[in-house]
């Protein structure tokens, strides 16, 4: 007699990627948001996945979908099948050293204006690395270094409560931004106390600015006229140029090509706020070839980043303050 061999599940590991993101996120839509692909495309992928399989992955309760057992299965399995594969790409690049390989790295929104030149300057170095660039507020950057995502992540407030590594590499301050005429423009020392009086816009909760700013404002015990929460540093500058209020943001996002030219920085007291930026990434994580050679790079890199000037500071004595 001749026996026939067990039934292959024949799931695809597209399927499998786009199944996580739907268990993640519990939701089609944000998962293919979060996949750049079309919804109806999302639903068929799970559709087939769960034929495959031979039931169903998720139950609707509402509006809300929540997973089955077999679903919960399924994403405990694909976890351990995407960390195997995540394990043999790194053994891969490795083999090949610098000359192929690839780079995940993730940076907050802010970290643009600095992140993207030096990646360009690594990968001329090395032609062959292969790069994908996460971008997005601190939050959601936290949530992708809670799941292991990305080889390297660079961001401005380092999270106190997950295990990490991190290593500050560049400066990172906040100053205080008003549009070129403002009362306030030029003048040598302008009190906390002051800036009270001002209608201000700022960065959205979850982004590390606010954060930074918001932990400045408890610590001296003071409250801005808060009249604008805006996620976009470059929608702020526009905002701040139309005068409807100041703003406070890192200095590298009033770069020469990105600033309007009609923003200052304002000379106030206890301004720049002095921060750095720091590369990040789970402590014991393994690190690959490449991942090394990026750390090692932004670390060489990071003391020679210059911050953009300061347009229409006066500070007493004549030079901009640095850390
Ligand atoms: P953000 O982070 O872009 O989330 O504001 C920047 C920072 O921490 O400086």
């Amino acid at each position: 007699m001749h026996k026939t061999a067990p039934r292959r599940l024949a799931a695809t590991m597209r399927q499998l990627r786009v199944f996580e993101a739907v268990a993640r996120l519990s939701s089609f839509s944000r998962a293919a948001a979060e996949l750049h692909l079309a919804q109806p495309t999302v639903s068929v992928q799970v559709k087939q996945l769960s034929d495959v399989i031979g039931v169903p992955l998720f139950e609707q309760i509402g509006r809300q979908i929540h997973l089955t057992d077999a679903g919960r299965m399924l994403q405990a399995t694909s976890a351990e099948l995407f960390d195997a594969w995540t394990r043999l790409e790194m053994q891969v690049a490795d083999l090949k050293g610098l000359k192929q390989g690839r780079l995940r790295i993730a940076v907050v929104t802010t970290a643009k204006y600095v992140v993207p030149r030096l990646l360009g300057a690594f990968c001329e170095a090395h032609a062959g690395v292969e790069v994908s660039l996460e971008v997005g507020n601190r939050s959601a950057i936290l949530e992708r270094l809670a799941r292991n995502a990305d080889d390297l992540t660079v961001m401005g407030v380092p999270p106190r409560g997950m295990d990490i590594v991190r290593h500050p590499f560049a400066e990172n301050p906040l100053v205080v931004v008003a549009p070129r005429g403002h009362a306030l423009a030029g003048a040598r020392r302008v009190s906390l106390a002051r800036l009270a009086g001002e209608r201000f816009l700022l960065r959205e909760k979850g982004s590390g600015t606010r954060l930074a700013v918001d932990r400045f404002l408890r610590e001296r015990n003071l409250q801005l006229d808060m009249r604008m929460e805006i996620g976009s540093n470059e929608a702020i500058k526009q905002a701040v140029a139309g005068g409807l209020g100041l703003s406070i943001l890192s200095q590298h996002a009033l770069g020469p090509d990105e600033a309007p030219r009609s923003l200052v920085a304002l000379n106030v007291e206890g301004f720049p706020i002095h921060r750095h930026w720091y590369i990040v990434h789970p402590t014991g994580k393994r690190l690959s070839v490449v991942a090394q050679a990026f750390f090692a790079f932004l670390k060489a890199q990071g003391p020679g980043i210059e911050l953009p000037a300061l347009k229409g500071y006066s500070a007493a004595g004549g030079t901009v303050q640095r850390a």
